[in-house]
């Protein structure tokens, strides 16, 4: 089997790592693998080696937005978790939440406007987000306290469109989904807030599993992530994030978004929620294997 990972996305460092990690575990279960660190050569690797199966480990653009899916099906290569539109809707934050708002999900409001309507004017009262509509791993948010008398200065590589979206003081939470259960709920407790350094530094964050919350809660975030992994027609493993507002009970409870290859990495959530479960890390990555089609 070929492990896809790193690529040229901005979650490369993060894919590498979710990458070897898979492979290990993979060779641990008795596959043969071989590692691909996804280049402009990737198809005339893949047709060189015409695996079995391709374990994608990639995150991030082309990896995670149905491009590299696109080319699997081209080439028949059975492959790991969501498809193509899957993929492509899940990476458009904008777009998925149209998806879940019509499945009646809960999600936060936002606009996409251009990066000079951000740093012309507040475009909604603060406090507010400022995100790209297409990337992952914290990379490149802004947030715009409701103290900030300015608006945020972007950094230029920010892309020229923009999500902006109210922001949901609030607890942490997430839920895997695999295949057609919901694993289970943690809580993510960080100092500040859940940054890239948070989410992959040993001890940047702490994990409650399963979150100490109240039942009801609780299922409706098993709820959401089965709903919102079937809004979008994903398939394998995908992982839903929350943000709760105790103080509005149920009806603070909103879904950020769903991540179709969540992180694989020694801190990540997935890994961790499915240990929980009895399901090691091995036995998860060689169902995911199982469950590849194209
Ligand atoms: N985007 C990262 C890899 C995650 O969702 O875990
Ligand atoms: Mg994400």
């Amino acid at each position: 089997m070929a492990v896809l990972m790193g690529g040229p996305s901005k979650e490369r460092e993060v894919s590498l790592s979710s990458g070897r990690e898979c492979a290990a575990a993979l060779r641990g279960e008795g596959f043969e693998v071989v590692e691909l660190d996804a280049g402009p050569d990737l198809c005339a690797r893949l047709s060189e080696i015409q695996p079995d199966v391709v374990f994608n480990a990639l995150h991030g653009r082309w990896g995670e937005d149905g491009c590299v899916q696109g080319m699997l099906e081209w080439m028949g290569l059975p492959y790991t978790h969501s498809g193509v539109l899957a993929s492509a809707l899940a990476m458009d934050k904008q777009r998925s939440k149209e998806a879940f708002r019509t499945a009646g999900l809960p999600v936060v409001d936002s606009v996409i406007v251009s990066k000079a309507d951000v740093a012309a004017a507040h475009v909604m009262a603060p406090p507010y987000v400022v995100k790209p509509n297409n990337e992952g791993s914290s990379v490149g948010i802004y947030i715009v306290h409701e103290s900030a008398n300015a608006p945020p200065r972007l950094s230029a590589d920010m892309p020229d469109q923009v999500m902006v979206e109210q922001y949901v003081a609030g607890r942490e939470l997430t839920t895997t989904v695999m295949g057609d259960r919901a694993l289970t709920v943690t809580e993510i407790l960080t100092e500040g807030w859940y940054d890239y350094d948070a989410k992959y530094k040993p001890g940047g964050s702490r994990h409650v599993v399963p979150a100490e919350i109240p039942s009801d809660i609780f299922d409706l975030c098993m709820d959401y992530a089965l709903r919102a992994h079937r809004a979008l027609g994903c398939r394998g493993v995908s992982r839903t994030d929350f943000r709760w507002d105790e103080a509005r009970g149920a009806e603070g409870l909103f879904l950020l978004e769903t991540n179709t290859q969540p992180g694989m990495t020694p801190t990540s959530l997935v890994p961790e929620q499915a240990g929980k479960l009895g399901i090691g890390f091995g036995e998860l990555c060689a169902w995911m294997v199982r469950d590849a089609s194209c």
